[in-house]
């Protein structure tokens, strides 16, 4: 009855593994949390209160379809500054998350067989992206050893007369990876016409170094970011498209047609958690950090391989092997007998099978009790 594409879409296990991890809840289970992506901490009290405001204001109309000009100027001058870029309102779509944000990008670019460069492992949902747009994902393996690095020479080496975008992500979910910028150079000098598509939506989750924008080292690229996860707003539901003049006109239209625009209240709450103090966000990063450095040590403790330790996002990606090679079966057992979830590496590609992604998005003392019942299920 369904479409062919829609019957071939693969689950999110990590969602599946949620909802499973609710179940257990409901039925009196103690679970502890380490499987899903999002930030434990509150949205900021000013960015509620800009969203309150605006909705006893009425701002509860349709927008323009790219978005309230304010906040394209808030993200522009948060780019702009941070980067030390130019790049104009005009060149900014605003929508209802990153998510959406990768659909009309993907609508606009792809025709039925165009490829799509990328890493593996990699997020969960682009190869989905991709194929249901009738594109193919063409991957580059990326491994452990080489701190899971996506690299240009092997990049420029699955280029084909086919490849409409490089899909980059950095900071990574899984693997933590931040790019270096000698890689962002190295990558869109080897993409020579083909646009890169960077995904920053992790970006300013970062512990070692500086963080780094695609659009310093080309034009000819595709920014994704949204307030998700810098900004603790996940169910608010707001993300941003930057891309070059040319296209914009042609994402409007899909825009127009299949989204209309952003919510509207959610809009200004954008406004305010760009313009508006950061201290919060300083403080989550701070804790972020801890965290990090406190499941490595326990990762470790436990049995775990840790052949890169991550240096963004909020993700470990653990070599498991060790334990059994099935991270689905794994992660399965580690749930119901353990009472602890992560997330199997086979959600994100066969590059990371046999490894469990555990994110520190949760309490230190959760990830305590987490890391206590994981290694008493396989230490005794
Ligand atoms: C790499 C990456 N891109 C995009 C998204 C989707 O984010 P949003 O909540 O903005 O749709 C996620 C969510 O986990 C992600 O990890």
């Amino acid at each position: 009855m369904f479409s062919s594409k829609s019957e071939r879409l693969t689950p999110f296990y990590v969602m599946e593994l949620l909802e499973r991890a609710q179940e257990l809840k409901r039925a009196g289970k103690s679970i502890i949390d380490l499987e899903i992506g999002e930030p434990d901490f509150p949205t900021a009290p000013h960015i509620c209160k800009a969203a309150i405001s605006a909705l006893k204001a009425g701002e509860t109309k349709y927008t323009h379809s790219l978005g309230l000009l304010e906040l394209r100027e808030a993200i522009t001058q948060y780019y702009n500054r941070k980067f030390a870029l130019e790049i104009s309102p005009l060149q900014v779509i605003v929508t209802s998350g990153t998510s959406p944000a990768l659909l009309l990008l993907f609508m606009g670019l792809l025709d039925r067989g165009d490829e799509v460069v990328m890493s593996n492992p990699y997020y969960a949902c682009y190869p989905n992206f991709v194929e249901y747009l009738g594109g193919k994902p063409v991957f580059v393996h990326t491994s452990e050893d080489d701190g899971f690095g996506l690299k240009p020479d092997p990049v420029a080496q699955t280029l084909t007369g086919k490849t409409k975008a490089i899909l980059i992500n950095s900071p990574c979910n899984p693997t933590g990876y931040v790019m270096p910028p000698e890689t962002l150079r190295g990558i869109s000098e080897a993409a020579d016409k083909v646009p890169v598509i960077s995904d920053e939506i992790y970006q300013g989750l970062i512990y070692k170094g500086k963080d780094h924008s695609i659009l310093e080292f080309t034009n000819n690229a595709f920014v994704l970011n949204g307030f998700s996860k810098l900004y603790a707003m996940t169910g608010w539901r707001l993300g941003y498209l930057v891309a070059p003049p040319e296209y914009i006109r042609p994402l409007q239209k899909l825009q127009q047609n299949f989204f209309i625009c952003a919510n509207s209240f959610v809009q200004h709450a954008g406004v305010a958690a760009l313009l508006g103090p950061q201290e919060h966000v300083r403080e989550m990063v701070g804790i972020y950090d801890e965290r990090r450095k406190y499941i490595l040590k326990r990762l470790k403790e436990t049995g775990f391989g840790v052949g890169y330790e991550p240096q963004g996002a909020y993700y470990v990606l653990a070599n498991a092997r060790d334990f059994g090679g099935d991270s689905l079966h794994l992660s399965r057992c580690i749930l119901e007998d353990a009472g602890v979830a992560v997330t199997p590496g086979i959600d994100f590609g066969e590059g990371a099978e046999g490894y469990l992604r555990f994110s520190y998005s949760n309490n230190l003392d959760n990830i305590r009790e987490g890391m206590d019942r994981i290694d008493r299920y396989f230490n005794g």
